[in-house]
Order: C-alpha cells, then sequence, then structure tokens
C-alpha cells in the first residue's frame, strides 16, 4: 500500500488505487516510458520506448491520455491526438537532447543549409519538429535514413551521438547538430572496460546515445526496447552490464528474473573518471512519482497544450516516421 501523506492533519488516500479507480473514472490510459519509476511502470497501462509510445498516443480508445514521460513526449501525443487531454505529471520534466535544440537556433541551421532534408530525433520540442521533414526514434533512426533517396543531402539533430551511430550504420553523410542527452554521454569507458575484465562473460547493452568508445564496447547496440527483447531472448542465467537509464532493468528483471544486471557507472560531472553510480539516472524521467500521477489525474493538470499551427505542422514528420515503420 503507498499512501499520500501532505501533512500529518490531511487525508490519507492509498495511491495506487485510487489511480486504478479515477482511470476508470475518466476513461484514460496510463503511458509510460521504461525510465520511469518501478512503480508508475506498475501502474501504467502501456510501457514503451519513444517510437511505441508514439504508436499507442495515435491509436487508443481512451479520452484522457496521462503520460508517465518528459515533455517532448507528451508533446508528441498531444500532436497525435490533439482532441485528446494529455496530462504530464510533472510538467518541469524536460530533456537536455529536446533543450539542446532551441527552435529559433535550430531554424538558422536549417536555413543555412536549404538543400539539405532535416531527420530529427523526437527528442526535440514540437516547435522544432514542425521545422522537420522526418521524425526518427533511436528503434528505425537507420531504417528512416536508409528509406531516403541516396542523392539527398540530410541534416541529424539533435543527438550528435546518435547521428554518429547512424552514419556508421547507413554510411550516409550526415550533418550532425551538437547536441547530447546528458545521462547518455557521460558512462565510463574505462569503467565499463575493466567490468568486461571482472565478468569475462557478460554481454554489454549500450543505448546508442552514448559516445563511439562507448558504444564500441557493447554487444548489443539498441533502443531501450531493442536492449529488452535481447534480454528477453538470452539464455536465462546471462549477466548483462547495462548502458543506459537504470530504469529499464525493472522490466529487465520482469523478462529474465534469474540474470544478473549490473549497472554501468558514470563519470561524475567535474569528478573521477567511472565514479559515479547515480549519475546515469535522468532527473527529469525521475521528476514523476506516484504522488504527481494522482495528483494530476485528480486535477486533470498541468495539461500539456500546444498551437493549432504547431500541432498541424509538427504532425507531418511523426507521422512519415510512423508509415516508414
Ligand atoms: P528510446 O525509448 O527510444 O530508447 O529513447 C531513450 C531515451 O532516452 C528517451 O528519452
Ligand atoms: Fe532526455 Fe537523456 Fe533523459 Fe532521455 S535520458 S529524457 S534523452 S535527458
Amino acid at each position: 500500500m503507498i499512501m499520500l501523506t501532505r501533512s500529518p492533519g490531511d487525508l490519507q488516500v492509498d495511491l495506487v488505487p485510487e489511480i486504478e479507480r479515477l482511470k476508470r473514472e475518466m476513461n484514460a490510459i496510463i503511458l509510460a516510458h521504461y525510465y520511469q519509476i518501478d512503480e508508475i511502470q506498475d501502474v501504467a497501462d502501456f510501457i514503451g520506448d519513444s517510437l511505441d509510445l508514439s504508436r499507442k498516443a495515435a491509436d487508443n480508445d481512451a479520452d484522457i491520455i496521462v503520460f508517465c514521460g518528459v515533455h517532448f513526449m507528451a508533446e508528441t501525443a498531444k500532436v497525435l491526438s490533439p482532441h485528446k487531454t494529455v496530462l504530464l505529471p510533472d510538467l518541469a520534466a524536460g530533456c537536455s537532447l529536446a533543450e539542446s535544440a532551441p527552435p529559433g537556433e535550430f531554424k538558422a541551421f536549417i536555413d543555412a543549409h536549404p538543400d539539405h532534408l532535416v531527420v530529427n530525433y523526437v527528442n526535440t520540442s514540437a516547435a522544432v519538429k514542425a521545422l522537420t521533414d522526418y521524425c526518427v526514434t533511436s528503434s528505425n533512426a537507420v531504417h528512416v535514413i536508409n528509406s531516403l533517396p541516396k542523392d539527398r543531402k540530410i541534416i541529424f539533430g539533435p543527438d550528435k551521438y546518435l547521428g554518429d551511430w547512424v552514419r556508421r550504420e547507413t554510411g550516409r553523410d550526415l550533418l550532425l547538430w551538437e547536441g547530447s542527452c546528458e545521462v547518455h554521454e557521460i558512462f565510463s569507458e574505462q569503467a565499463i572496460a575493466e567490468m568486461k575484465q571482472e565478468w569475462p562473460g557478460a554481454k554489454v547493452l549500450v543505448h546508442p546515445e552514448c559516445p563511439r568508445a562507448v558504444r564500441d564496447l557493447g554487444d548489443v547496440i539498441g533502443s531501450t526496447k531493442r536492449l529488452l527483447e535481447a534480454v528477453a531472448n538470452g539464455p536465462p542465467h546471462a549477466t548483462y552490464i547495462v548502458v543506459t537509464e537504470p530504469g529499464i532493468i525493472h522490466k529487465m528483471r520482469e523478462a529474465a528474473p534469474h540474470a544478473t544486471f549490473l549497472m554501468a557507472p558514470a563519470n561524475a560531472v567535474g569528478g573521477k573518471e567511472g565514479s559515479c553510480t547515480s549519475c546515469n539516472t535522468c532527473p527529469h524521467m525521475k521528476r514523476n512519482t506516484l504522488e504527481k500521477l494522482y495528483l494530476c489525474m485528480k486535477n486533470r493538470s498541468p495539461e500539456i497544450q500546444l498551437p493549432d499551427d504547431i500541432i498541424q505542422k509538427a504532425k507531418i514528420p511523426i507521422e512519415r516516421m510512423i508509415a516508414i515503420g
């Protein structure tokens, strides 16, 4: 039982049954990313990576989408289901990648390269998506780039590391924006190399938002869903070194209860190489709590609002991505 206790005099609320009751009453669906805290994953109707969450946001029977993820993800849900109410438990749940591409600066970059197609990772604001030809996620970026005409020049934003990975996988000469994910960027190459020595049979699972030197140590490189599938399809007693946000381990443990999961450490910001075991937790994803989830459903706020013209323009690259697969 997880109770909400705001102050000693307050009525106590048993959060999980109350969230379930509100869900039925509001005809709401709770969508959660794999990086959400375990308790939110357990109460969610659907858990996915960025691509599957976009698909589910576009195709469900609920009146209200409660999005347990970060702001750009909830915006994507609003763009795809503009007539639905989209709630985000904490409106301040941002993303360093999305913030690394301010719309004005990104537009100037596009304007300086008018002969380029514009491909952006979904980790962008709706305003930047409105300037984009095709969206991608880490699940389908290689596939989408391979589907574009070979004679077209391409801008790829905002993640320079994902862009570098896609460039190597496709052989295409992408013009990269200089953004990065503050979580995946700081995994320690040295600490992972040492862990490989200590656990010689361990498989290294790496998200492509990591820098090349870290990716080069990986046995499997892919989106959160791809890494989860590798565990689900792997030997039951395998050992894994996980090089992405630790929230994913909740579902990995369910998929392979007898496997061993070792979280790769990160470099402390301004500190020692490989010395930080908590720096790889996304502070934005972790802003959402069970209490905030309950309160946002009860108050039907905070709600995602977007101007109509942004919705119309941002929808085009997202729908193209979903259509490509
Ligand atoms: P995926 O869910 O597409 O793997 O993305 C990971 C991520 O960092 C989301 O913010
Ligand atoms: Fe953004 Fe990185 Fe957090 Fe994902 S893990 S939401 S890319 S800061």
